[in-house]
Parts: C-alpha cells; sequence; structure tokens
C-alpha cells in the first residue's frame, strides 16, 4: 500500500509532482539540497492549489489538507519511511546514477525508484540499484498539475508487476499513463527536441524572428505555443541535456544540438527560470 512518497528535486518539475501526489492524498516529502529551494517550491505549490481554489476546482479545506500532507527535507535520509520515489534532479546521467544508488541503500527493497528523466535511459539508471526491476521512468510534463500525460518507460529489466503499480498510480494522480520504451528521449522528446531546435536553426539562420517562428507554429499548425516560447518554458539547459541525450544515443546528426542554444545555455540565458531566453521575462 502506497501512503508515503518521497520526491526528489523541489525545481519546476518536483514542485509540480510533490503537488499532484499531495492533492491526491499521499503524504510526500519533497527532498532538496538547500531550504531555501525548498522554500520556493512550497510558495510555488501553494499559490498553484490557490489558484484551483480560485477557478472552483478545488475546496479551501482541500487545499489545507494537501499543504498538510507536504514536508520538505534537505537530506535523503528522510526517505527511510517512503513507500515510492520519484526522482526529478538535474538532467545528468552521472548525478542520477549517484543519487540512485544512495536511494538503493536508504529505502526499503520493496520500494520503486521512478526517475522522471526526459532522455536518460532507465536501464542505466536500474543498473545502478540492486533492484532494477523496481526502476522505471515516471516522465510526467510541465506544468505537472494541469497536463494529464505521463509517459511511463519500462527499462530493460523494468518488472511487468513494477509497471503496473506505477500506471495504476498515474490513474490515481488523475493522470493518463502511456508506456514507452527505453531509448534515448522516449516518445515525447524524441518527436519534440528536434522540432524545438530546427526552431533554433531557423533563428540562428535569420529564417525568422522568434515572434514570427513561434507564430507561424500557433496559427498555422495549431500549436498552443510557438516552439521557442515553449523551450523557454522548459529550460534551455534542460532542452540542450536532452539533445544531447538524443544525439550521443542515437548517433545521428539530425540531433545535434544548435551552436545558438549552447551559446544561450552558456551565457546562463536559460529561458523563464533565469527570466531571459528567447523572450525576455
Ligand atoms: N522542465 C521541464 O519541462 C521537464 C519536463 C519533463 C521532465 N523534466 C525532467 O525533470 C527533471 C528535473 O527538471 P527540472 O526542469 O525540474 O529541473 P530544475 O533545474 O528546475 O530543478 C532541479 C532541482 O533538483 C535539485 N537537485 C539537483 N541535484 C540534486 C540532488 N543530488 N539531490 C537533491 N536535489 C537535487 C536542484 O537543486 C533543483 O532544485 C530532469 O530530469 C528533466 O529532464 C523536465
Amino acid at each position: 500500500m502506497i501512503k508515503t512518497v518521497g520526491v526528489i528535486g523541489a525545481g519546476t518539475m518536483g514542485n509540480g509532482i510533490a503537488q499532484v501526489f499531495a492533492q491526491s492524498g499521499f503524504s510526500v516529502t519533497l527532498v532538496d539540497v538547500g531550504q531555501p529551494l525548498l522554500d520556493r517550491a512550497r510558495a510555488t505549490i501553494e499559490k498553484s492549489l490557490g489558484k484551483f481554489v480560485e477557478k472552483g476546482k478545488l475546496s479551501g479545506s482541500d487545499r489545507d489538507a494537501a499543504i498538510g500532507r507536504l514536508r520538505t527535507a534537505t537530506s535523503l535520509d528522510e526517505l527511510g519511511a517512503a513507500d515510492y520515489v520519484v526522482e526529478a534532479i538535474v538532467e545528468n546521467a552521472e548525478a542520477k546514477r549517484g543519487l540512485f544508488m544512495s536511494l538503493d541503500a536508504i529505502t526499503r527493497p520493496d520500494v520503486i525508484l521512478a526517475s522522471n528523466t526526459s532522455s536518460i535511459s532507465i536501464t542505466l539508471l536500474g543498473a545502478a540499484t540492486k533492484r532494477p526491476d523496481k526502476v522505471l521512468g515516471m516522465h510526467f510534463m510541465n506544468p505537472v498539475p494541469l497536463m494529464t500525460l505521463v509517459e511511463m518507460i519500462r527499462g530493460q529489466a523494468t518488472s511487468a508487476e513494477s509497471m503496473r503499480t506505477a500506471s495504476d498510480l498515474c490513474t490515481t494522480l488523475g493522470k493518463t499513463p502511456i508506456e514507452a520504451a527505453d531509448y534515448p528521449g522516449f516518445i515525447a522528446n524524441r518527436i519534440l527536441m528536434p522540432m524545438i531546435n530546427e526552431a533554433i536553426f531557423a533563428v540562428m539562420e535569420g529564417v525568422g524572428t522568434p515572434e514570427a517562428i513561434d507564430a507561424v507554429m500557433k496559427l498555422g499548425m495549431n500549436h498552443p505555443m510557438g516552439p521557442l516560447t515553449l523551450a523557454d518554458f522548459i529550460g534551455l539547459d534542460v532542452c540542450l541535456a536532452i539533445l544531447n541525450v538524443l544525439h550521443d544515443g542515437i548517433g545521428d546528426p539530425k540531433y545535434r544540438p544548435c551552436p545558438l542554444l549552447r551559446r544561450m545555455v552558456a551565457a546562463g540565458h536559460l529561458g523563464r527560470k533565469t527570466g531571459r531566453g528567447f523572450y525576455p521575462y
């Protein structure tokens, strides 16, 4: 029986994931490396829950109960009592492997360890543990409280039972699980990132301004958001990390990250989260 969920990483995704679990009645322990990051995440969650209340989609008492089920911690040792874990730290294979090794030592052996990775091999993460049958991908979409898709990734050694438990959990959260095989970028980013990358090449080559490119895709293709607005929303560092995984893992030059993307990330222009990307915020 899953009652307590550990979420590691309190950034863009981790706070949304913690929120949906808390909203669905689970006790949540949200872990990050520093208290200021956790305080910011809590404020973001409270603001998001407040918007649900304003729109009449959540009662004030349910909001208070959800907030009451959320605790924060700066040490992984607090996850000893967790029944299920979702990791949402930085998109870096070595950092994630190190974390999975620690989680393997800290959590009970029957606990499923899920990763929210956008592109990194689940099989590789599972191999860092003694329970690769209980390691899987649970790829939430941004913003987590609003997006219904969860891409579920089965690693080479992931058991059918673990996949079933995780998929049932998604349904409990009101989400729709869709299974993908463990290939770089899975389904979502294998298709999305080449489009974003191509839009950045188009900016670099002067084919159009960011505004023009986004308008073409919105008005002409009926996309709700242009690819450059979306890239700023995702985080340009995250986009670059995913493209590197696609490029290295598939080996096809069509996934080569655009030099302009590399330059913007090097400059610290990461999109919305730094106040500057293809647009100012
Ligand atoms: N941004 C998106 O739209 C999006 C969508 C789907 C999946 N993802 C994936 O979700 C994950 C997180 O992405 P994000 O955009 O939330 O990143 P982010 O940079 O906003 O947040 C990452 C957080 O992890 C923390 N962290 C780093 N190392 C840690 C460690 N060892 N222990 C505890 N905390 C640690 C950081 O302090 C930071 O607060 C990545 O794997 C990313 O690929 C992102």
